[in-house]
């Protein structure tokens, strides 16, 4: 007889999490795009499926596979990523993970953009995309119960991390350095700092996976 498995501490929990790049056309061959893998949201989608939440998994192209057992929504601009979320509301948390662009091309191309012996490009326009976790983080009816930000900065991370938790309206952001000698930018491996109202809480250099599962166990807690 099978081992009874003990229901996990997030079942009954419907948690979104964004994850990977989004793609701005700029014709039908060319974008623009954030650098992101996907492998920390990735994760942290993982995490909280094995506590048994109900994961909407909204992933831009990214370099790894979504998770087994999350019902994926593959998208590829920021806009279509908004869109997604909106329609997998409600939730009782949103992670925001994904690395999304800030502009889309306003002049984008509806056919391909061809050489014309100038040696230069066409100007292209831009626009503000959407701001998921800020619309997310002020949703004045149905905003999940616990949202989660990231934070990819260089030079002063915790301020500028704290500075953008309070902007974004989010309960939580996770944090992390990616200045370029820390290697972290698609490594295995993430030195992250949680900050909530309480303050800065650095963690220990450890393997995304760790992190996800972690950051995960505090959803789990703060949800209760
Ligand atoms: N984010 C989002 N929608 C956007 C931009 C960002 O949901 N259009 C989310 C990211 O998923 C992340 C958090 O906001 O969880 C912070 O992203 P970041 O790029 O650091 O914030 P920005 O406000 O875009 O600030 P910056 O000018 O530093 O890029
Ligand atoms: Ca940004």
């Amino acid at each position: 007889p099978q081992d009874k498995v003990a229901p996990g501490a997030l079942a009954g929990k419907h948690i979104i999490v964004t994850s990977g790049p989004t793609h701005e056309p700029i014709d039908p061959v060319r974008y623009i795009a954030n650098r992101s893998s996907g492998a920390q949201g990735t994760a942290i989608a993982a995490a909280l499926r094995d506590l048994g939440a109900k994961i909407s998994f909204v992933t831009g192209p990214a370099s790894v596979a979504p998770p087994d057992g999350v019902d994926v929504i593959a998208v590829e601009t920021a806009q279509q990523m908004r869109d997604a979320v909106e329609a997998a509301l409600p939730a009782d948390a949103a992670v925001m993970a994904a690395a999304v662009a800030d502009w889309q091309v306003k002049n984008a191309s509806g056919s391909k953009i061809k050489k014309d012996g100038s040696g230069t490009f066409p100007a292209l326009d831009f626009t503000e995309n959407p701001d998921i976790l800020a619309w997310v983080s002020k949703l004045m009816n149905g905003r999940p119960e616990l949202v989660v930000g990231f934070a990819a900065e260089t030079d002063d991370v915790i301020a500028h991390a704290t500075a953008k938790r309070l902007r974004k309206g989010c309960d939580w952001i996770v944090a992390n350095d990616v200045s370029p000698e820390t290697g972290i930018m698609g490594g295995a491996e993430n030195t992250v700092t949680l900050i909530t109202e309480d303050g800065a809480e650095d963690w220990p250099r450890m393997g995304k996976d760790e992190v996800a599962r972690r950051l995960a166990q505090r959803m789990a807690d703060a949800l209760g």
